[in-house]
């Protein structure tokens, strides 16, 4: 039985009256981040900018598990994003590049492929020619001068802005993916990226302090995933050596090495800031743990045990073919997106995904648990 464990929990909260579920709300939720939180801003742009990328989560099977059409997003249904809003009572969080703009209830920023450096910068300075994503420029801060630009829109004098946004959730992530697989898949070497860590995670903590300045006081901070398990970097390196893997779970320990490096970064940041804000309540989602949790034992969370492979995807070891991707003519999706943990070679299921918004939502992997974080 699927995530039995957390419904029971959930069952138990229940009939435990608790204060602190009667004293929160939030009137808005402003997301930043990449194609695990994008609604349809990178349709948006890759149309408005005319550039020549084929989109392919306008086209069955992206949103087939409940929305039953296309939603723009990079799944089979829901975003974390997506359980959020509906927890909070709000409606699904507008992407900003949408065409009807009403951000009196949040806005989302996230754009797929975006990273946190300037991607321009990047470039530049490594002579990184391989992008993931050709011609997309839209960085962390990039995101950030968005918002900034939208506020005019919500309030006014710093007051205003202040009352507003003491009730809004800000989410900060996950973000910083891109730029780890935009080097590694140019051929850096982890020892090689392992410098760009700390500006990385300065970055992230910097946007914080900005959007802390604008008036935010809930912040959500995700890190990011064991990106040893990700397709994409699986197909990559799949002649990498035997003892690069872990046994367990067939991930590549490397790339998982840098994750936990960054998140243990981020976690510091984190404190840090805490502490300069004490008036602010900053909340790091562990989102490492959780997916490397179901990994390890895809059974016992109703997956089916062979953990790595995608669902909608074609031929090779994980079900996965960079030249033809889901979206595409020919390309296949599973019979049950909810047993399978990935979903396209580098996003998740909204099955995944709602084991990772419980798991933030009331504990144990975030901190501190997202009910608990009303000021
Ligand atoms: C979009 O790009 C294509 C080729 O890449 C070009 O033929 C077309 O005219 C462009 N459309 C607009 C509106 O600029
Ligand atoms: C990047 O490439 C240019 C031209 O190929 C070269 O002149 C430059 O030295 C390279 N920079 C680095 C940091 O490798
Ligand atoms: C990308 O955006 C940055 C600012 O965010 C800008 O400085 C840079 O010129 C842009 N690059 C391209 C290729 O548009
Ligand atoms: C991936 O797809 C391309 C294009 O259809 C094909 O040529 C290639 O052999 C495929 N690779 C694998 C590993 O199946």
């Amino acid at each position: 039985m699927k995530r039995t464990d957390l419904s029971i929990f959930s069952f138990l909260l229940f009939l435990v009256p608790l204060h602190s579920t009667q004293s929160y709300t939030y009137n808005s939720i402003f997301s930043f981040g990449d194609s695990y939180t994008d609604t349809g801003n990178f349709n948006a742009y890759v149309l408005a900018k005319n550039l020549s990328i084929s989109l392919t989560t306008d086209k069955w099977p992206y949103g087939q598990t409940f929305f039953h059409h296309p939603a723009d997003r990079f799944c089979d249904g829901r975003l974390i994003l997506d359980f959020l809003a509906e927890e909070f009572g709000l409606p699904f969080i507008e992407p900003y590049l949408a065409k009807k703009q009403r951000f009196q209830q949040g806005a989302n920023f996230a754009v797929a492929g975006a990273t946190v450096l300037d991607p321009t910068e990047l470039i530049k300075q490594k002579n990184l020619t391989k992008s993931a994503v050709t011609g997309l420029n839209v960085s962390l801060n990039f995101q950030l001068k968005w918002f900034e630009d939208m506020k005019g829109s919500l309030c006014h004098s710093k007051k205003e802005c202040r009352n507003y946004f003491t009730s809004s959730m800000f989410i900060v992530g996950e973000i910083g993916v891109n730029d780890y697989l935009y080097m590694l898949t140019n051929g850096l070497t982890v020892t090689q990226v392992h410098p760009y860590v700390p500006i990385i995670v300065e970055t992230i903590a910097s946007a914080i302090k900005r959007l802390i300045h604008q008036g935010g006081r809930t912040l959500l901070v995700p890190g990011i995933v064991p990106m040893g398990c990700l397709t994409q970097l699986l197909t990559a390196f799949e002649r990498d050596e035997y003892s690069s893997y872990d046994h367990e779970t067939g991930c590549i320990r490397r790339f998982n090495m840098l994750s936990n490096y960054h998140n243990s970064l981020l976690l510091k940041a984190v404190k840090e800031l805490r502490v300069k804000y004490p008036h602010t309540r900053i909340i790091y989602a562990d989102y490492y743990k959780p997916l490397f949790r179901l990994i390890k034992f895809p059974k016992r969370y109703g997956f089916q045990p062979t953990p790595l492979r995608v669902c909608c995807g074609k031929g090779g070891k994980y079900n996965w073919n960079f030249s033809e991707v889901c979206g595409m003519p020919h390309v296949s999706v599973c019979h049950d997106p909810s047993k399978y943990i990935f979903w396209d070679g580098v996003h998740l299921t909204e099955a995944s995904y709602q084991y990772i918004f419980k798991s933030w939502l009331k504990g144990p992997y975030a901190h501190p648990p997202i009910l608990d974080a009303h000021l």
